[in-house]
């Protein structure tokens, strides 16, 4: 076991609306991160959470005729946790921003900046974006025929804002950022997010502004009750307070620095810029990375809360389970890239890759070692060329998708393992066990066959096992593998090449289907 968890973080969603296949993405990908370094024999800490304060969710809140907290407590217990149970996601912590662990801790935080000189009061009109919440630059800034000015990431109209305000001295940071990034390579993932960022630090930054004074759901400005904090510099704060910051040091230490901040790219600069030089300036260790994926579109625009092409995980996960939506949005878009979205391209790959892949070769394979040994696995006496160079398959395998999550290249990881079923396919379409079968003579061969077939399907249980926890679990059980090798949880994922492990003798029992097949419209 390594010292220290492996700590990887979500974005703390804002509360205005049930979450969607977006808010789904993300935290799927955070689950598989975290449960695949699990697999490894690491300890691990994931967080997800909420972000329940400013203007956004406000207005969300009075639209409904509600008071914030009311809002956000219902949204929380009736959608946003029930939703991380609809696509298995298991978490260990879950912050609220509206939670004292928190609020009191940002009070102190902020408290020592403006003791510190880094905070000063100022003056500021600028261009607001409510969806963003962000006063908008004006190479961000889209404007129409007419000269009205939209948000290029929402479309809709900005609004002016000019209100006396305290401001953190960001300007301040930009050679320290720039230095960071020069040192620490990695700091922004992938290279196109790296760079996009450099060259935004590179033309200079202005001073931030962290107070709002025209409304009051926020944190209070501890040393001028009239504001209250800028919504980012709360949230952002999430990740330490919720490590213990600043009221349980020995747990910070050991959580701190986290390993990963896993984001969308629309809040990468409030991740990569604000977040590390509001660090800087506390004396507080920088994370190690900050990867931002892309967007999922939905007809080729970004899905949102605001729009209508929400797609609740739900409509997924009723009609394709948790795991299909796990593995479906990893395998097809390449983390870091945008994904269109479509019902019929997630149900070919369910169907091609899951039923038709996996799922029908674990129900052959112990289908017949039903039927030819009576459910016990034989033994492998006839290992020859074909046994090899699957044998050698596998282990190059488990190399390539362990080292692809090092990287977060969950595509990479998922097309190798999905290659490794194609090639026990193959092998079992060249070998036909079931015309061998029909000679006595060959008993050893049909015995190799069926052996080498369900050990290749003991390998794919554990590397399935973070993105597909139920299948791989169903997996584990239809391989008899448990009462021979122990639970699936302990099986490290590095030694899930070494060969021969699944013992003969293991019973095998084909159960139901680990991916049904779908009839009607999906
Ligand atoms: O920005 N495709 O919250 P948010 C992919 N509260 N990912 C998507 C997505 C899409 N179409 N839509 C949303 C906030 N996401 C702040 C964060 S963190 C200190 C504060 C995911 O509810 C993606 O991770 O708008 C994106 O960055 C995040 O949800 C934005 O969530
Ligand atoms: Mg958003």
């Amino acid at each position: 076991m390594s010292e220290k968890p492996y700590y990887v973080t979500t974005p703390i969603y804002y509360v205005t609306a049930a979450p969607h296949i977006g808010s789904a993405y993300t935290t799927v990908a955070g689950d598989v991160l975290t449960r695949w370094h699990a697999q490894r024999g690491e300890r691990k800490w994931y967080l997800t959470g909420t972000d329940e304060h400013g203007e956004k969710v406000l207005r969300s809140a009075q639209a409904q005729g509600m008071s914030p907290q009311e809002w956000t407590d219902k949204l929380v217990e009736e959608a946003w946790k029930p939703a991380w149970v609809d696509v298995d996601i298991a978490y260990d912590d879950f912050i609220r921003t509206t939670e004292p662990r928190h609020t009191e801790r940002v009070q102190e935080f902020v408290q020592a900046l403006y003791d510190q000189g880094d905070v000063y009061k100022g003056e500021y009109e600028g261009l607001y974006c409510v969806g963003c919440e962000e006063f908008k630059l004006p190479a961000d800034i889209r404007t129409d025929e007419d000269g009205t000015q939209r948000c290029m990431i929402h479309g809709t109209e900005l609004e002016t804002v000019s209100e006396t305000n305290y401001f953190f001295r960001l300007s301040a940071y930009a050679d320290r950022l720039l230095a960071l990034y020069e040192s620490q390579p990695d700091f922004v993932a992938p290279a196109s997010a790296r760079n996009e960022v450099v060259s935004f630090v590179k033309q200079g930054l202005q001073d931030l502004s962290i107070t709002r004074s025209t409304f009051d759901w926020g944190i209070p400005v501890p040393w001028d009750k009239d504001h209250v904090l800028y919504v980012w510099v709360d949230a952002l704060l999430n990740y330490a307070t919720a490590a213990g910051y600043g009221k349980d040091p020995e747990r910070f230490a050991e959580l701190w620095p986290a390993d990963v901040h896993l984001v969308g790219k629309d809040i990468l600069r409030f991740h990569a810029v604000i977040w590390p030089a509001m660090l800087i300036a506390a004396g507080i260790p920088v994370p190690k990375q900050v990867f931002a994926h892309g967007w999922l579109l939905v007809g080729g625009e970004k899905m949102s809360k605001s729009k209508l092409t929400a797609i609740a995980p739900k409509e997924i996960t009723d009609h394709f389970g948790s795991d299909a939506f796990r593995y479906y949005f990893l395998r097809t878009i390449q983390f870091g890239s945008d994904g269109s979205f479509s019902w019929e391209h997630l149900n070919a790959v369910y169907t091609s890759e899951l039923a038709n892949g996996l799922g029908n070769l674990a129900s052959r394979i112990a289908a017949m070692v039903g039927k030819y040994f009576d459910g016990v696995l034989p033994e492998p006496t006839d290992h020859g060329p074909a046994e090899q160079a699957l044998a050698d398959k596998l282990a190059e395998t488990v190399t390539t998708a362990d080292q692809a999550i090092d990287t977060l290249a969950f595509h990479d990881a998922l097309a190798a393992i999905n290659d490794l079923v194609g090639a026990v396919n193959g092998y079992v379409s060249e070998q036909e066990p079931w015309k061998v079968a029909k000679d006595e003579a060959q008993r050893e061969r049909l015995a190799t066959i069926l052996y080498t077939s369900a050990e290749v399907l003991r390998a794919v249980a554990v590397l399935h096992h973070p993105t597909m926890p139920k299948t791989a679990a169903k997996l584990w059980t239809l391989l008899g593998a448990e009462a021979k090798l122990g639970p699936l949880a302990d099986q490290h994922v590095q030694d899930a090449g070494t060969w021969g492990q699944l013992p003969a003798g293991s019973t095998l029992t084909k159960g139901d289907a680990l991916f049904p097949r779908l009839t009607e419209e999906a």
